[in-house]
């Protein structure tokens, strides 16, 4: 199981040093949520943050992107540091292109299904992606409550796709929740509010357990 702690809800005044205590924990990938106030009603931070503390970590740079037309960044993103990317099927009408261009540049490439979302709408693209990102809350905002039946289309995926492909779940996981998660098939783990609190080192053990 790989953890990718969201810094979404991390304190951005200390940013490095709560990544890095994070990281000192064991979480080895680092959940980067990109929101641009059109696809979703938040808007979070861009490309200047993440090539900010690229300079004090070698943790996998998990980019998920919500935002509408994700081929237009995708390049700029990678300069400032992703090592993967995740873009939304609902964000775009070139998933292809987006797929293309996360690739050619030798990064890891993600494709999301929001919560509503038929599990149908990627399959065909399933193959040519390295993850399947199955978000479990409304993307926008973090402290919300996972939502159950997602777990049907991380089965669905696990069980068409084997087990050497990564399905990320994103949303409401806390120590709880987890469980329902991974038994359904998810093997990369997004946490916010579970990771960023008063207590970073333990709860990532928690939830590492
Ligand atoms: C929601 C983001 C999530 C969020 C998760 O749009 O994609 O990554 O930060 O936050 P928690 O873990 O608090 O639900
Ligand atoms: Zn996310």
């Amino acid at each position: 199981m790989i953890l990718s702690p969201s810094i979404l809800a991390a304190d951005f005044g200390i940013l490095a040093e709560q990544i890095k205590r994070a990281e000192t924990a064991g979480a080895k990938w680092l959940h980067i949520d990109v929101m641009d106030g059109h696809f979703v009603p938040n808007i979070s931070f861009a490309m200047p943050v993440i090539a900010s503390i690229r300079k004090y970590t070698d943790m996998f740079f998990d980019v998920h992107l919500m935002i509408t037309e994700p081929e237009r960044y995708i390049r700029e993103f990678i300069k400032a540091g992703a090592d993967g990317i995740t873009f939304h099927i609902e964000a775009t009408k070139k998933p292809l292109e987006c797929i293309e261009l996360i690739k050619k540049e030798g990064k890891s490439a993600g494709i999301s299904v929001k919560p509503g979302t038929a599990v149908e709408t990627i399959e065909k693209y399933l193959d040519k992606v390295d993850m399947a990102l199955v978000m479990s809350v409304e993307p926008g905002y973090g402290g919300q409550k996972y939502i159950e039946s997602v777990n049907s289309k991380i089965r669905y995926i696990r069980e068409k796709m084997g087990a050497d492909f990564n399905i990320e779940v994103d949303g409401g996981i806390d120590n709880k929740t987890i469980d329902m998660a991974m038994d359904a098939g998810a093997n990369v783990i997004v946490a916010g509010t579970a990771v960023f609190n008063d207590d970073i080192e333990g709860s990532v053990k928690e939830l590492l357990r």
